[in-house]
């Protein structure tokens, strides 16, 4: 057990704190509405801390398809019967392995299926939170939503009824913010442009997934948060100094940023943290995709 318990937030948004945070609002002293799930491996933890809260799940609303958000709703709707709500991108990306396959490009299928955290991954949505869609009715209660592609295809951040919002991994803070040394995105671009969202915002708090609670003074937050993509862009792309391979960057950005890949699975996100930037900086026209010795290289742009 790693001490899992339940804080209040503010009116009937509440959040579980842990290895990572599981937001809930109750729409009754017995019932609450989950924002995402947690990994697979919380599962017991998770199920324990809700009955011993005497809380029992109606509805869980989805952030995004990764292993730590969505880990147990497949679960809670086989057992508990509960509807799932997600954006209608994520939901294509969670519902076969095939999709899921495709999305963790640098996954083998076999890896996917075997793997208990990914494997508990594939779901089918009860409910599709449209691209415009700004509002969700669930157990007669209305969340907003704030659409917040780029960390993934289709993120979405919620927000409650009390004006917390949910932000999933939109926003890093705390530790996660000063120590990440590549922060991923699915679209740099597109994480960034969402990022900015936030400046437009005046919600009460923020639940951030793996720092902490943040009250309403979050501009600086949001600041840095774009600083540091900036930056680690700015610094991936000074690496590329000569026509490089994908293998050579990921060599290089590991010797340079003191990054620590001593599992195959550390080296297989290794190659998929770094090719978002690459890809952003192909769109930004600062590096090229060339043909170098007859081999796709990446090259400072001409
Ligand atoms: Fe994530």
């Amino acid at each position: 057990m790693s001490g899992m318990y339940l804080e209040h937030v503010r009116g009937n948004t509440f959040c579980i704190m842990g290895w990572q945070l599981i937001p809930l609002y109750k729409i009754d002293d017995t019932h609450c509405i989950l924002l995402d799930t947690g990994t697979y491996f919380i599962r017991e933890e998770l199920e324990a801390l809700l009955k011993s809260e005497g809380l029992s799940v109606s509805g869980i609303i989805c952030s995004h398809t990764h292993f730590d958000h969505l880990g147990n709703a497949r679960y809670f709707q086989d057992v508990y019967h509960v509807p799932v709500a997600m954006p209608i991108g994520e939901a294509e990306t969670c519902r076969t392995f095939a999709s899921i396959k495709s999305y963790l490009f640098a996954y083998p299928a076999g890896q996917i299926m075997s793997d208990p955290k990914l494997a508990a991954l594939t779901c089918r949505a009860d409910i599709l939170l449209e691209d415009d869609q700004e509002f969700l009715l669930m157990c007669n209660t209305r969340f907003r939503l704030l659409h917040t592609p780029g960390h993934s295809p289709d993120h979405v951040s919620i927000v409650t009824p009390d004006n917390v919002c949910y932000v999933g991994d939109a926003l890093m803070c705390g530790k996660s913010l000063t120590t990440a040394k590549l922060p991923y995105a699915f679209n740099f671009a597109q994480s960034m442009e969402s990022i900015e969202k936030f400046k437009e915002t005046n919600y009460s708090s923020l639940i951030v997934s793996h720092c902490g609670i943040i009250g309403e003074d979050y501009q600086s937050l949001v600041d840095d948060n774009l600083s540091l993509m900036k930056q680690r862009l700015d610094y991936v792309c000074s690496l590329i100094t000569e026509p490089m391979s994908g293998g050579h960057i990921c060599a290089t950005v590991k010797e340079e940023m003191n990054i620590t890949t001593d599992t195959t699975e550390k080296a297989q996100n290794l190659e998929r943290f770094v090719r978002p930037y690459l890809e952003c900086l192909i769109d930004e026209h600062r590096i090229d995709l060339i043909l170098y010795k007859d081999s796709l290289c990446y090259a400072p742009a001409k």
